[in-house]
């Protein structure tokens, strides 16, 4: 159990869209070092940095092609070690993010793969043993190589699949886990995790977790394969903690990951709460979070007390948040985000409410996420204080309109949503109950009822949470006693015998007595 967890807040930078330091239109790593300030004023103790190898950028950066070279554009590992060493004289820690279901179809190892010559890299990737048989349930790359045979694709298809091994083999190219292949897949991947956590880097988010053994319908050859990884990490690495991209916290805690995320797939029901058609979050108040909270509640039941589970308020991959919910209520999302047990993530720009720019063309494989993916909004100079290229060079277009949230505006605005965030991470800080591993016990979770309500609990406090996203006055039975109020946003609730009243569109913690 990693000590620095337990206050852990995260912020998820995208490095080419954060701050450009040298006018190539590009963010870099320079900027980042830049803005450590700015991201411990806010509150937050850790980042997340996504892919910032070398890479064509198909798809981002989550196409590698050189996973112990930092991506030029962003600078040399140099200057990734500086945004380490910043970070640590901060307090701070950082996650770089490992891609290890697949590799770029430009990256040297799948050239070698490629090769009708036996080599070090043929069995590096899940390749069938004709080029007239296809993996089964997976897509694959065929006709561009010597090597007779397809190669299973893991996401885009220039993302070839590595070879860790099969849990169920059928055929007869699918090799075991515990194959010379797949054994030596998994020993680059720990060279990979150790090169850059011998630099300084304190972690790691671990891209598509779930995907690396195939035919594994229940997961336990990954779940075995990370177990594998951890006992590495807890020997040489003890301090080195992992979130997976996964979705499912039963498996990937089993697997050793301290963390793992709720996301918009996966079975946890987390759009309902900001992305749908009525999100719970949204002041039409049409929204449901009952299901959200049943599956949330036999979810921690699984992943017991020391799991963390992460609700991020969006990521690279997702709407803006402010694409769906609007004006305070965005505010009033927050505080149930920073409420939560488990570590928060936000996503750069969230705090500011940064927009979904719409009809964008999709720029390295963003496709429709693109337009969550645009440059920051540092402040109201020549674009938003981003970058001093010309307007046409940014990496992706930034949000037009005349009132564009920028974080120098936010940042001298007491009422602003940066200020809100501010206020609730230090709130968070301040109440071992509100904390990341403090009690969670549901006290108001009706079926399309608003509000919602839970007590945080630890050893020595108890906090009631009552949220009411809806733009009307909701009641709630409550037997509880109140004390007093550290947090409000919005209205209040008033208390009378057994029941509790709540305006429209707030958000409150009260101590209990
Ligand atoms: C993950 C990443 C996403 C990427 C995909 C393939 O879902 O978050 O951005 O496209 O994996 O690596
Ligand atoms: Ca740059």
């Amino acid at each position: 159990m990693l000590k620095w967890l337990d206050d852990a807040v995260f912020y998820e930078i995208y490095p080419q869209s954060f701050n450009d330091t040298n006018a190539d239109g590009i963010g870099d790593f320079n900027g980042i070092t830049e803005k450590l300030d700015y991201i411990r004023e806010l509150g937050c103790n850790a980042i997340w940095i996504n892919p910032c190898f070398a890479s064509p950028f198909g798809d981002a950066g989550y196409d590698v092609s050189d996973y112990y070279t930092a991506a030029p554009r962003y600078g040399t590992n140099e200057d990734l070690r500086r945004v380490f060493d910043e970070a640590h004289k901060r307090n701070m820690h950082v996650f770089l993010d490992l891609v290890p279901g697949h590799t770029s179809v430009e990256c040297e190892w799948f050239k070698k793969s490629m090769k009708a010559e036996k080599n070090e890299y043929t069995d590096r990737y899940v390749w069938t043993d004709t080029i007239w048989e296809e993996p089964q349930g997976m897509s694959s790359i065929k006709g561009i190589s010597d090597r007779d045979g397809c190669c299973a694709v893991n996401f885009f298809s220039h993302q070839p699949a590595l070879n860790y091994g099969f849990y169920k083999c059928t055929r007869p190219w699918h090799q075991p886990m515990d194959a010379e292949g797949p054994k030596a897949t998994l020993e680059e991947l720990k060279n990979i995790m150790r090169f850059w956590l011998k630099m300084g880097c304190d972690g790691f988010r671990v891209d598509m977790a779930g995907s690396l053994i195939k035919h594994d319908e229940n997961s336990e050859g990954t779940i075995k394969l990370w177990q594998n990884v951890r006992e590495f990490l807890d020997k040489e690495f003890p301090e080195a903690a992992m979130v997976s991209e996964w979705g499912e916290p039963d498996k990937s805690l089993r697997g050793g990951f301290h963390m793992d995320f709720l996301l918009h797939f996966g079975p946890s029901h987390y759009n309902d709460l900001f992305r749908c058609e009525e999100p719970f979050f949204s002041d039409r108040g049409k929204g449901d979070a009952f299901e959200f909270v049943e599956k949330y509640k036999e979810t921690r039941a699984k992943a017991g007390k020391d799991g963390l589970i992460c609700i991020p308020s969006g990521n690279h991959d997702m709407d803006r948040l402010a694409r769906s919910i609007k004006g305070d209520n965005l505010k009033i999302s927050f505080a149930f985000l920073l409420s939560m047990p488990g570590v928060p993530f936000i996503y750069y720009g969230d705090e500011i409410g940064m927009r979904y720019v719409e009809g964008l063309t999709s720029v390295e494989g963003g496709y429709g996420r693109t337009g969550s993916r645009s440059p920051m909004q540092w402040d109201n100079s020549v674009n938003a204080g981003f970058s001093t290229a010309p307007k046409e060079k940014l990496y992706i277009k930034q949000d037009e309109s005349g009132d564009r949230p920028n974080a120098a505006a936010q940042m001298s605005d007491e009422n602003s949503l940066y200020n809100e965030v501010k206020r609730l991470i230090k709130t968070r800080k301040e109440h071992s109950a509100l904390l990341n591993r403090g009690g969670l016990e549901f006290v108001y979770a009706e079926k399309n009822t608003y509000p919602i309500a839970y007590l945080r609990t630890s050893e020595d406090e108890k906090i009631l949470v009552v949220i009411n996203p809806a733009d009307r006055e909701v009641k709630m039975p409550c037997s509880y006693t109140l004390g007093e109020k550290i947090y409000s946003c919005g209205g209040d609730i008033s208390a009378s015998v057994g029941e509790i009243t709540v305006s429209p569109c707030t958000a409150v913690f009260y101590t209990i007595k």
